[in-house]
């Protein structure tokens, strides 16, 4: 049974996740990506640019800043609403969700929810912004404030425009960008899935009024498909519509993509009918006409938008939970990463058997040749059987060992992380055969 408590060590222990500023005591809920880490998030990023972007005619890329004129966060409401309910207990000085208060504990004893203890003293819920300020600028006073972007998707409406003049699109067509959100968010403790500073990958399709629900419809399936394809079980996934008073203050209709992480059923990816409310919205603040003109028909309008917006953090937690397994092989537990080969960090862990009779040196071709092709990895410390054991911890799909026999007639063994089988290759036909493996998981 998977925990949190084995994600966390596993990913610590083997260099995905570490806290950050470990060595000054860390930094409330916030991570540095390891080696590994980076590399399976890099694999997550790409498969979904490439699912949203690359593979479609419809869809194209943007960057734009973190930092966006304060005037933005008006016109997008983030300044006025996007605040959570927040309580202070007096006893003890903390500070808790007012709407969440059954899921924490009251730091004394006994450890019972805040408010339920004899001691505890909450005050009147007040609301509390969740947007991080900084300065710009030499001088700081009220006029230099801005804040870091909460949500990635309003640098995308502001430059829709720009996007619809340079890119020659006409609805439905969609805006797609992968960046750093930050939200000085309360209630944090459930490792990568809520932190302070995180990633989104977030993409506003614009569509005329009347196609809204039918593409909100669409890409329902679209992304719940795209976490299947990449190995989530549809067991672990549930699409769930949000009560009218659950919705943001832009959402007509909204579903989240829900995945049963170890800590119950929680959003994986929220899809968003946010009807005209941020075009009209910019519209006014800025006085610019976001709208769309057919020269066809001579139609205006100003598109609808259907919005799936995914967490790179919470996929990435959500696919190293899918994927955690343990087993036993010959008599010993084995800790396994089942990583769809696509997202697994290492494709390829080349191992000389022995460290002598030039097996370091045959393996070291091998891996020379496989490097251009994929993410290959050579290690010759240690015993075959702890290699194996490091492989299968970060999720490896395929270890190509070097013997004897590999110097009599230049063949290897590939052996397989799920099947375990092993195979003889040829060495001129490795690279083939790997990728024929690659190509055949999608
Ligand atoms: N533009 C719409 C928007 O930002 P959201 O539901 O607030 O919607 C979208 O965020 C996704 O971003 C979430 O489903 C989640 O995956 C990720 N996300 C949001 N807040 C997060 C946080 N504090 N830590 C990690 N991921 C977060």
């Amino acid at each position: 049974m998977v925990t949190m408590d084995k994600i966390v060590a596993l990913t610590k222990r083997r260099g995905f996740v570490f806290p950050t500023s470990e060595i000054y005591g860390g930094l409330g809920s916030t991570y540095d990506y390891g080696p590994y880490g980076v590399a399976l998030r890099r694999n997550i990023k790409d498969a979904w640019w490439h699912a949203m972007v690359i593979s479609r005619d419809d869809i194209v890329g943007l960057d734009s800043a973190i930092l966006q004129h304060p005037r933005t966060w008006e016109a997008s409401g983030h300044l006025e609403s996007f605040t959570d309910p927040l309580v202070d207990c007096r006893a003890c000085g903390q500070r808790f969700r007012a709407d969440q208060l059954e899921d924490v504990q009251c730091p004394q004893k006994p450890s019972v929810h805040p408010g339920e203890g004899p001691n505890c003293d909450l005050t009147e819920a007040r609301q509390f912004n969740l947007m991080l300020e900084t300065s710009l600028g030499p001088v700081r006073d009220a006029g230099s404030i801005v804040y870091l972007r909460p949500e990635t998707a309003q640098g995308i409406f502001a430059n829709f425009k720009n996007v619809l003049q340079t890119s020659r699109r006409k609805p439905p067509f969609g805006i797609a960008q992968i960046g750093k959100s930050f939200r000085n968010e309360i209630t944090t403790k459930q490792f990568i899935f809520r932190t302070r500073e995180f990633e989104q990958m977030e993409m506003e399709f614009f569509v005329p009024p009347d196609q809204a629900e039918e593409w909100f419809l669409y890409w329902l399936d679209e992304r719940m498909r795209w976490y299947v394809d990449l190995g989530l079980s549809p067991d672990h996934l549930r699409l769930r519509p949000h009560e009218p008073d659950e919705l943001s203050h832009y959402s007509s209709g909204t579903s989240d993509i829900e995945y049963l992480f170890p800590t119950g059923w929680q959003e994986l990816e929220g899809i968003a009918n946010r009807g005209d409310y941020d075009l009209r919205q910019h519209a006014q603040y800025s006085g610019e006409k976001l709208e769309y003109f057919d020269q066809g028909t001579g139609e205006r309008y100003v598109p609808h938008v259907i919005e799936p917006a995914a967490g790179v953090d919470r996929a990435m937690l959500a696919f190293l939970v899918d994927a955690y397994d343990e087993d036993e092989q010959e008599g010993e537990k084995r800790t396994v990463l089942r990583l769809h080969p696509r997202l697994a960090p290492i494709k390829v862990a080349v191992l000389p058997l022995v460290r002598r009779d030039g097996q370091p040196e045959l393996a070291h071709e091998v891996h020379d040749a496989l490097r251009p092709l994929m993410a290959s990895e050579y290690d010759e410390g240690g015993s075959i059987g702890r290699r194996y054991r490091r492989q299968d911890e970060i999720g490896t799909p395929w270890a190509v060992t070097i013997d004897h026999e590999s110097l009599e007639n230049r063949t290897v063994t590939v052996r397989d992380r799920d099947s375990l089988a092993q195979d003889r290759v040829a060495i001129d036909g490795l690279p083939e055969f790997l990728q024929r493996g690659l190509a055949e998981t999608g």
